[in-house]
């Protein structure tokens, strides 16, 4: 999610209003989800770089995730949303924290659509922690102790990086880059992207497909 402060200035208007406008496209976006065929959906919320902002943006920034989560609670339970938070928490005040911990009992048992919302996040911190926390190290014991791989990365405001998103279980995720900004990105933007993922070939590092010999032919 970028774009949101470029999307105000454009229109005169503080960047809070953007960040604003931001939380209702996400609103927007999670309702997609489903009928685009997705099935997990992590939202880059707020960075753990984002604290360099100024104090009054953070603050701000921040207010707006917490009444966000307090308002979407029930309306995400009743759509069948399970919502989780990933990020570090002990950074976060203690209202917010609540919030995280209420939504996300409440949404366990949700199935439409597993919604993750990253706060504090970092991709390297992310991956710092869950080597910390297994008990032998492996590709297989990150690959459980982080979350799921992404098939599709989509990031808005014509930015081209990752931003410390991920990273690990981006391996192999299928870059796309919008150059509309967050609060601009709807639906159509949605299935469009969905529909470009679907043109791409994934090989995961293996040969296309008709390159592999078909057993019959050298068999015969
Ligand atoms: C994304 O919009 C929202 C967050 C990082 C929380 P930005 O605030 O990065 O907007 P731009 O990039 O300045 O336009
Ligand atoms: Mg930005």
């Amino acid at each position: 999610m970028d774009g949101n402060g470029r999307w105000a200035l454009a229109r005169g208007l503080p960047r809070e209003a953007g960040h604003r406008a931001g939380v209702e496209c996400v609103s927007r976006i999670i309702e997609a989800a489903p009928t685009a065929g997705i099935g997990i959906l992590t939202l880059f919320a707020f960075s753990s770089d984002n604290w360099r902002r100024p104090r009054a943006e953070v603050a701000a920034l921040l207010r707006l995730l917490q009444v966000y989560l307090e308002k979407e609670g029930g309306r995400s339970i009743s759509n069948g949303i399970r919502l989780e938070i990933i990020g570090r928490r002990d950074r976060l005040g203690e209202p917010l924290r609540h919030a995280i911990g209420q939504i996300e009992r409440d949404s366990a048992a949700g199935t439409r659509l597993r919604l993750r919302i990253a706060i504090d996040y970092s991709g390297r911190d992310a991956i710092l922690a869950a080597a910390r926390r297994v008990a032998a190290l492996s590709r297989e014991s990150l690959d459980d102790a982080l979350g799921p791989p992404v098939d599709l990365l989509i990031r808005t405001g014509g930015e081209r990086r990752l931003s410390d998103f991920l990273l690990w279980e981006c391996a192999y995720a299928e870059l796309i880059f919008s150059p509309r900004m967050w609060p601009d990105f709807d639906a159509a933007s949605l299935a469009a992207a969905v529909r470009e993922f679907r043109t791409r070939h994934r090989r995961f590092g293996a040969v296309p497909e008709p390159l592999i010999p078909r057993r019959e032919a050298w068999l015969d």
